[in-house]
């Protein structure tokens, strides 16, 4: 970790799912946090999610001045962006709201401060173009769920963004824990929300057209491709796949099969038996355990899966447990 570079005051605006993550992290990296939500319950929820996260973070090591407590929810989105070093906004996932919010935070922050949205499909030069002062150092900062344990954070930089601002937020979120990933180029979803749609859609359609069940689907990613994924990803375990001739073998032997007509991609139609049929396989799956409990052993598993790709990939670049 790069000390100079944490930030020492994170102000995270919108504290559902993705916010509480964020808060969590920072908290444990040592940073100092200040919160702003509508919902006036937001705090009290957020602290509780903040203190069934910290078992974890305490087993992957905390910095010596984390504090579960260093954390101040305010009224106002000036009084939150007041002194903050490091601006990430998740609100919902709707355009005209990411927008507004983004207006207001850009015209209310100095201009030096990098401001991060963890949206999961919009450009960059869309939420830039609602900022006047300095739209350049709005940029996507796309974490994944739960925030607090996993690496990666996709960078993506818009049309006014220069690389200083990429590589000072490249540095503030690595000093944060995390595997900054800096996307070459602005797509809708950019690169990880592409690979999981994809995998999605094609889920939605086993289920819709009656072939597996979700408790099916689900058992094929964990018990088959999932568990290679979380060490080599596709391509290096695809190279692994075409024996001693590696991916270019691979390449050969299977190559045709991409004229297959074995994926549809074009997402189903979200009818209101698809959705019965994916809610429901998934509340038999859960087995009357809450979310929570599900989080819980999440967690244990994550933490413990992080340790084995530390173990068995030193060498990888951003993935040490350590927050
Ligand atoms: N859920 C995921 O797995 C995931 C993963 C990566 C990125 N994201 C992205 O993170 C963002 C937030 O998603 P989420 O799943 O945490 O949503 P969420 O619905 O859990 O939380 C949104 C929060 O924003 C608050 N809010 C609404 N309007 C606001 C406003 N104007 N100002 C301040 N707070 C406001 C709500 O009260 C709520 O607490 C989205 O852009 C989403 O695409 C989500």
């Amino acid at each position: 970790m790069t000390a100079s570079e944490l930030p020492r005051t994170v102000a995270v605006i919108g504290t559902g799912v993705i916010g509480n993550g964020w808060i969590a992290r920072a908290l444990a990296a040592g940073c100092r946090v200040t919160a702003f939500d509508l919902d006036p319950t937001a705090a009290e929820r957020t602290r509780a999610f903040v203190a069934r996260a910290w078992p974890a973070l305490e087993r992957l090591g905390l910095a010596d001045n984390a504090d579960q407590h260093a954390l101040t929810f305010v009224d106002s989105l000036a009084a939150a962006v007041e002194g903050a070093e490091l601006i990430q906004e998740n609100v919902p996932e709707r355009l005209e709201i990411k927008r507004a919010t983004l207006a207001e935070l850009d015209a209310l922050a100095a201009p030096e401060v990098v401001i991060g949205s963890s949206t999961s499909g919009i450009k960059p030069s869309d939420l830039q173009s609602a900022c006047t002062k300095a739209p350049g150092r709005v940029i996507v900062a796309h974490p994944f769920n739960p925030v607090y344990l996993l690496p990666l954070v996709e960078l993506v930089g818009g049309e006014h963004t220069s690389p200083a601002v990429t590589e000072r937020a490249k540095a503030q979120y690595a000093a944060m824990g995390m595997r900054p990933l800096v996307v070459r180029r602005e797509i809708e979803g950019h690169v990880a929300d592409r690979l999981m749609e994809a995998l999605w859609r094609e889920a939605l359609h086993l289920v819709n057209d009656g072939v597996a069940t979700t408790e099916e689907v689900d058992a094929a990613v964990v018990y088959g491709c999932g568990l290679r994924w979380s060490l080599m990803g596709t391509f290096l375990t695809f190279h692994l796949a075409g024996g001693d001739g590696g991916m270019r073998h691979m390449l050969h032997q299977f190559g045709p099969a991409l004229k297959l007509p074995w994926t549809k991609l074009e997402a189903p139609e979200l009818t209101e038996e698809l959705i019965d049929k994916v809610a429901d396989g998934c509340e038999h799956q859960a087995a009357g355990r809450s979310v929570a409990e599900l989080e819980t052993r999440r967690d244990a598993f994550l933490t413990e899966l992080l340790e084995l790709t530390q173990k068995y990939w030193p060498e990888a670049e951003g993935l040490q447990s350590r927050i």
